[in-house]
């Protein structure tokens, strides 16, 4: 048996599952976001270890685990988790969607080693100027700091006490040597950093360190290895067998992303498509990232008081886009735009426009970034022919026939969409502890196809034009 924790935005996700995969216990807890400023999100780092106590204390109790033999961990990305001498956190964790470094952003990336290096554009979000900010606005905190870490190697800390890093998580730190798969001296000197300030690097399917003694009496779980595991998308893509060459997912998660395996290091920084290692040793994966998918419609939900899955159902049928048009830029954009001033728009409202046509023009509207996605992908040489929906908004039916037909691709839905990152993360826990490799890393049980409906796909490539056209309209407004 294997445990895959997923740190989620929203929520910290545990699986336990057999060695066919079957899922045998799951646990999920809350986790909730600060935003004191525009701009700013914030996480308690400490309340990832609450989570992932109970939800480790409650799998044991659902289910036997006398039988575990591994634990992976997945987490979101890019999270700046200054910690002190005493292994606590000096400060709430700056997350990847806060863009408050997005001056010591453009000043990172204007010095030509950072893309080069790294194989990105230097995002706000990244870990790197997020840490340049703390630096300068909380020298005292950035004083006392002796390791920085990302989110889930925060927790990997709590659970095993050592300090260690993956490469598909570093790669988005800007401090990666993204082909060599080391930390950069160079970039890191460049932050006023050394590498004793980073953790050990090992890859997503190696072991990291060993359950503590005291925690695994305390939840009840045998003292076994926790694999390196990956950032999100990388676990889920483990868990959706995107491994070789092409092989492609769409995740409507709080963010949304369009992923594809590489077999190589190719990286493309001007299309800001980024460029990261894979979980697994000697690959890599391309993605385009937009920062609100479901936090759009979430985002609409509080304005509206109507729930996200009220707003989502008895759309039908099918329509082409009108008005109004949504911008998802709530928070700013990454793929294409790499744009953090940018700020969502609704265009086009009338007196006809009600919560649902509103809910409508959202799904539309992060359907049409994704649109941006695939088209950077394709400027890169990265063509996605067809894709697995993952993520919580898959699960509106409405949404993915929107996106295949604005896509213009084949999306298939696997039967368990919701384990995802949880699932790549148990099956990076198995490589660990059995020595096994990608070839466990299977594609799942599709459930259905969402094939592009003929008669709209002109209509939606009108809409995305339309979209295309209002952002260049609106960017410097
Ligand atoms: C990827 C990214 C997000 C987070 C949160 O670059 O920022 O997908 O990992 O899920």
């Amino acid at each position: 048996m294997f445990i895959g924790l997923d740190l989620g935005t929203s929520s910290l996700k545990a699986i336990l599952i057999d060695a066919h995969d079957r899922v045998l216990a799951e646990h999920s807890v809350p986790l909730s976001v600060q935003r004191p400023r525009d701009g700013w999100s914030e996480q308690s780092p400490e309340s990832w270890c609450n989570a992932a106590r109970d939800a480790l204390t409650a799998l044991a109790a659902k289910h036997d685990c006398s039988g575990l033999h591994g634990i992976g961990l997945a987490g979101h990305m890019h999270g700046a988790t200054m910690v002190g001498a005493d292994d606590r956190a000096l400060r709430p964790c700056l997350l990847w969607n806060d863009t408050r470094a997005h001056a010591q952003a453009a000043e990172l990336d204007a010095d030509p080693r950072f893309r080069s290096g790294t194989g990105n554009i230097v995002f706000p979000g990244f870990t790197a100027p997020k840490v340049e900010w703390v630096r300068r606005t909380e020298p005292d905190v950035f004083a006392r700091t002796k390791k920085i870490l990302l989110p889930k190697d925060y927790l990997r800390l709590f659970l095993t006490g050592d300090c260690v890093s993956e490469m598909s998580d570093a790669a988005g730190t800007a401090w990666l040597d993204t082909g060599a798969r080391d930390w950069s001296d160079d970039l890191l000197a460049a932050c006023h950093l050394t590498r004793d300030h980073m953790p050990r690097l090992v890859d997503g399917s190696q072991i990291s360190g060993t359950l503590r003694a005291d925690l695994a009496a305390q939840v009840g779980l045998p003292r076994v290895p926790v694999a390196g595991g990956a950032g999100d998308n990388a676990a889920a893509a483990i868990g959706a067998g995107c491994v070789s060459d092409g092989a492609a997912f769409l995740s409507l998660g709080t963010s949304g992303v369009l992923f594809a395996a590489t077999d190589a290091y190719r990286p493309d920084p001007d299309t800001a498509v980024h460029a990261f290692c894979h979980a697994v040793p000697d690959t890599w994966h391309q993605m385009g990232v937009i920062l609100a998918a479901t936090d759009a419609l979430n985002w609409l939900s509080t304005l509206t008081g109507q729930s996200a899955a009220h707003l989502t159902t008895d759309l039908e049928p099918l329509r082409a886009p009108g008005k109004p048009l949504f911008l998802p830029y709530l928070g700013g954009e990454r793929t294409p735009h790499n744009d953090a001033a940018i700020r969502g728009q609704f265009l086009g409202l009338e007196h006809a426009t009600d919560a649902r046509a509103a809910a409508r023009a959202v799904m539309e509207g992060v359907a049409y970034a994704f649109a941006d996605c695939r088209d950077a992908l394709a400027a890169t040489g990265t063509n996605v022919p067809r894709a697995l929906a993952m993520g919580g908004g898959a699960r509106s039916d409405y949404w993915l026939r929107i996106l295949t037909t604005t896509l213009d691709i084949p999306l298939d839905l696997p039967a368990q969409g919701e384990f995802g990152a949880a699932l790549g993360a148990a099956r990076l826990g198995r490589m660990a502890a059995t020595g096994e490799g990608a070839e466990i890393a299977t594609p799942p049980v599709v459930d259905r196809t969402y094939d592009p409906n003929t008669h709209l796909t002109d209509a939606f490539a009108a809409g995305h034009a339309r979209y295309r056209r209002a952002y260049q309209l609106l960017k410097d407004f």
